[in-house]
């Protein structure tokens, strides 16, 4: 499926500037200040031009070199993961040991089996269902092979990273974790088979996860430092389901009516392999190889590491924990009928009724009015009654194109997955659904704007790297255009204290955007020309509101081209509902392309002044880094 480069226009006159990195600041603020949205696209096209046009080519790229073989879609049921058991206790604790394996799975009916990563050999990895208030003890093992599946550019942060030590390197995050950061599972912590070899910021091996934040879809995935596209894409995630007793007696369906669903893309070889392209896709030509793409995007659905499955439901009511697990894809989902003879779609079908976000339960069930919107990462915790759909088939369909660029308006329709999962509807019920949706789910207090103790002003950024090719950075108020993941860490909340970031997209696409550790809530969006980057507080009356799936708590938040989108963080306990931690974490773009290629930053939580001697102080261990240098400083 050849891309039509005409999406590219409006990059085309552009202000002449040949790369963003040449562009002044001042004038770069200037002009971005001074323009509308139009004008913006535009005239930023020292970033977007140069960044379409590579995106562009990366996809055409990607496209040319492999497309999966013929499959008979609906074929397989969609698996459901199993659940991890504790191989015994530590402290008193339940303790789980967790072994990555390479194995060969059977991902459709028809394809020869793919060799994949997985957690305990599972691809999706199995389940860890932690209950608030238990803590739990996790050892991830390294049993990886030497060799790495997919292929590697190491020239991705090849200065710090030991591309010839022998076995893959991991490290495995606890995704929307409110935990110490020793067990964070940050990028540098990275560790080969059997603990052989450790990353600079390596500190233990049984990660300890406190489990004092609100039930949750949470979800493990590889967060390996320059190839955690790679890991993430050859199987490492699964799902940490953190449940409560207060959830418990809500009575959503649960048991076999309650599924967690991984959303992922994939290419296959005919041989049955994954395909990850080589690159290179854009630069200059002097570039590795292989080489990083911008961005990738698979051309068949798969979930629950099943290809263009199907899901057979019972006409009643569910849950479906649904996870984007995909490197850089968004979703854009409803339910509608489905003729699968025909392959067509009629009407709509039953509406999705989100109970909880990346963070937990809603205050109050809300119907989704018409898509529910997932970036790379994001969760969403929805209620689907079938009851009026019997013996009907439907399919979950998405309509985000694959450059997303969210409300910003683009001539690109075309519409590159459409066909996420089938749905099956039985003629009858095994029983009575005796499950409910109460009008009120989880607390969520909101934290006002005027607490906040100050405003953050962060950016996202392109540039080019030293082969000419896209480099996707985190930037802030003063340097607009970004950092690098090692210059001085620049995000340095206190804990105890409550901060307003707000999000500038200076690039020509969608970025969802991560932060580790904390929850924060959405205030609103705004277009970049009507921004004060100078304002000291941000007044939500002028923004436009939190879309649906954006409401309670999240971790992950998507800011589209030319806005600039404002949240409210908490940096510790709030009202009871997370917990107080300090030290280093990471914020990062999720796309896994984008975070390996640059767009990551940390975060570096400060203790309160009073206790500054005690706590924070980043382990003296930056002796075992190549160079012998402090990392991030
Ligand atoms: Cu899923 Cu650093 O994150
Ligand atoms: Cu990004």
């Amino acid at each position: 499926m050849p891309r039509d480069s005409s999406h590219t226009n409006g990059s085309k006159d552009s202000t002449g500037s040949s790369g963003s990195s040449l562009v002044p600041r001042r004038s770069l603020i200037q002009s971005l200040g001074a323009i509308g949205l139009g004008g913006f696209v535009g005239n930023t096209a020292s970033g977007r031009s140069h960044s379409l046009r590579g995106e562009t080519r990366a996809v055409q790229d990607a496209q040319a070199t492999a497309s999966s073989p013929e499959l008979a879609k609906w074929v397989d049921e969609v698996p459901r993961p199993g659940v991890i058991e504790p191989t015994g206790t530590k402290d008193g604790q339940p303790y789980y040991e967790v072994e990555m394996r390479e194995v060969e799975q059977s991902l459709h009916r028809d394809l020869p089996p793919t060799t994949v990563w997985g957690y305990d050999g599972q691809y999706p990895g199995p389940t860890i269902e932690a209950r608030r208030g238990e803590p739990v003890y996790v050892r991830w093992k390294n049993k990886l092979p030497d060799e790495h599946l997919l292929p590697v550019d190491t020239t991705i942060h090849g200065d710090e990273v030991p591309y010839d030590s022998t076995g893959v390197r991991v490290v495995t995050h606890l995704h929307g974790g409110n935990v110490e950061h020793t067990s964070d599972g940050k990028p540098q912590a990275w560790f080969t088979r059997d603990f052989e070899e450790t990353g600079p910021k390596f500190e233990k091996k049984d990660y300890y996860y406190v489990n004092d934040q609100p039930a949750a879809t949470l979800w493990y995935h590889d967060h390996s430092l320059g190839i955690t596209r790679l890991n993430v894409y050859a199987g490492l995630a699964g799902f940490y389901l953190l449940r409560s007793g207060r959830e418990d007696e809500l009575g959503l369906p649960a048991g076999e009516y309650e599924i967690p669903l991984v959303l992922q893309d994939r290419t296959f070889n005919d041989d049955g392999s994954l395909f990850y392209p080589t690159g290179p896709s854009d630069g200059d030509g002097s570039g590795p190889e292989p080489s990083i793409i911008p961005q990738f995007y698979g051309d068949t659905s798969v979930v629950n590491g099943k290809a263009w499955p199907r899901l057979t439901v019972e006409p009643r009511t569910y849950r479906l924990r649904l996870l984007n697990g995909s490197n850089s894809r968004f979703y854009n989902l409803k339910l509608v009928e489905y003729d699968e003879t025909a392959g067509t779609t009629g009407a709509d079908g039953p509406p999705l009724t989100l109970v909880g976000n990346d963070g937990g339960l809603l205050a109050q069930p809300r119907q989704v009015d018409d898509r529910l919107q997932l970036g790379s990462s994001g969760r969403a915790d929805v209620v689907v009654d079938f009851s009026d759909y019997a013996g009907s088939t439907l399919l979950l369909h998405n309509d985000a194109p694959a450059e997303f660029r969210g409300s910003v308006a683009t001539d690109d329709d075309v519409e590159p997955l459409p066909e996420v999962l089938l749905v099956d509807v039985e003629d009858a019920s095994d029983g009575d659904d005796t499950s409910q949706v109460p009008s009120s789910l989880g607390r969520v207090p909101d934290i006002p704007v005027e607490s906040a103790d100050r405003n953050r002003h962060v950016t996202l950024a392109t540039q080019t790297d030293e082969y000419g090719r896209l480099l996707h950075l985190l930037g802030t108020g003063e340097e607009p255009l970004g950092n690098r993941l090692y210059d001085p860490a620049t995000e340095t909340p206190r804990k105890g204290t409550t901060e307003i970031w707000s999000i500038a997209n200076l690039t020509g696409m969608s970025h969802p955007v991560h932060l580790h550790l904390v929850h924060f809530q959405v205030l609103g969006h705004q277009s970049y020309s009507d921004f004060d980057p100078e304002a000291d507080s941000v007044d939500p009356e002028t923004l436009s509101p939190p879309k649906q799936g954006e409401r309670g708590w999240n971790d992950v938040v998507t800011v589209d081209p030319g806005q600039v989108t404002h949240v409210i963080v908490h940096f510790g306990e709030y009202e009871g509902l997370f917990n107080d931690q300090t030290g280093w974490y990471m914020w990062h773009c999720h796309m896994l392309e984008h975070e390996d290629h640059d767009m990551m930053r940390p975060l570096r939580v400060l203790p309160e002044e009073e206790d500054d001697e005690e706590t924070c102080e980043f382990p003296a261990d930056d002796a075992n880094r190549s160079d012998g240098g402090p990392i991030f400083e």
